[in-house]
């Protein structure tokens, strides 16, 4: 999310969360939100409360990168509006989509009915893989992470606020240390984050979990404020 007050160390950018949550509150009350967005040549419905897909580039470059198994499983953890989701099950994956926004999941739904996909998009309300069968196997688990790194105790205030931080990069360390129960033989671990991003700590969970973290795609996008980075990062064992 572009911010003026974004500072730059010499490893990784940091953005204020200061500058993030109002960007959250006009997102969450703003009187003037349209209830459909165009993305991908497609119409997409936004319910209030889910992170809208058009917020950044971030879901629309995500969307378009991510290498979706064709005639194999995918599992979206955070979909959000559904965008990521849908776009996967209309390139040949069977799908599952969860988020633990229940917003997020009737939104899912609502847009993969509306792309004629609901047979192949299965939609969950979880906190990460918690409400996955123990043998559920995926050939490929991706995230398009709430990259904003916040201390621990930071207050999630909002369903919209666990779209965007991500208190001591809690999340990501679960996201990762938890895929290998879910990981199909050869399955695929993706990261969709950006140059704001906290790279060094994801670094670290991987390490820990006994992977590696290779750079898939690196797409930059002129936003309003700044030029954005996003990285799709692949984590492999070593
Ligand atoms: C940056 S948004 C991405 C939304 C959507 N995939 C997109 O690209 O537009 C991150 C999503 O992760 C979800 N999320 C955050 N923490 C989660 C968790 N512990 N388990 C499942 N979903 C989570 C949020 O509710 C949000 O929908």
């Amino acid at each position: 999310m572009p911010s003026p007050s974004q500072e730059r160390s010499t490893m990784t950018v940091k953005e204020s969360p200061e500058a993030a949550a109002k960007v959250l509150e006009h997102v969450m009350t703003g009187d003037d939100l349209p209830d459909d967005f165009s993305l991908l040549g497609r119409e997409w419905t936004l319910h209030r409360g889910v992170f809208p897909g058009t917020l950044t580039a971030a879901t629309e470059v995500m969307a378009s990168i991510v290498p979706y198994p064709k005639g194999g499983s995918f599992l979206e953890v955070g979909c959000g509006t559904g965008v990521i989701s849908v776009t996967a099950a209309l390139h040949g994956s069977d799908v599952t989509a969860l988020d633990i926004n229940e917003k997020a999941v009737a939104n899912t739904l609502a847009n993969a009915e509306r792309h004629g996909v609901e047979d192949r998009v299965r939609v969950l309300h979880s906190d990460l893989y918690a409400a996955l069968e123990p043998t559920d196997r995926f050939d490929a688990i991706f995230w398009n992470v709430p990259w904003t790194y916040v201390e621990d105790g930071f207050p999630l205030s909002s369903d919209l606020h666990s779209a965007v931080f991500d208190p001591g990069y809690q999340g990501q360390s679960r996201f990762i240390s938890g895929a290998r129960d879910h990981l199909a033989d050869g399955g695929r671990l993706l990261i969709g984050t950006a140059d704001l991003g906290d790279r060094e700590r994801i670094d670290a969970f991987a390490a820990e979990a006994g992977m590696t973290v290779e750079m898939l795609r690196r797409v930059r996008r002129i936003e309003v404020v700044r030029v954005m980075e996003y990285h799709l990062l692949e984590l492999r064992a070593k």
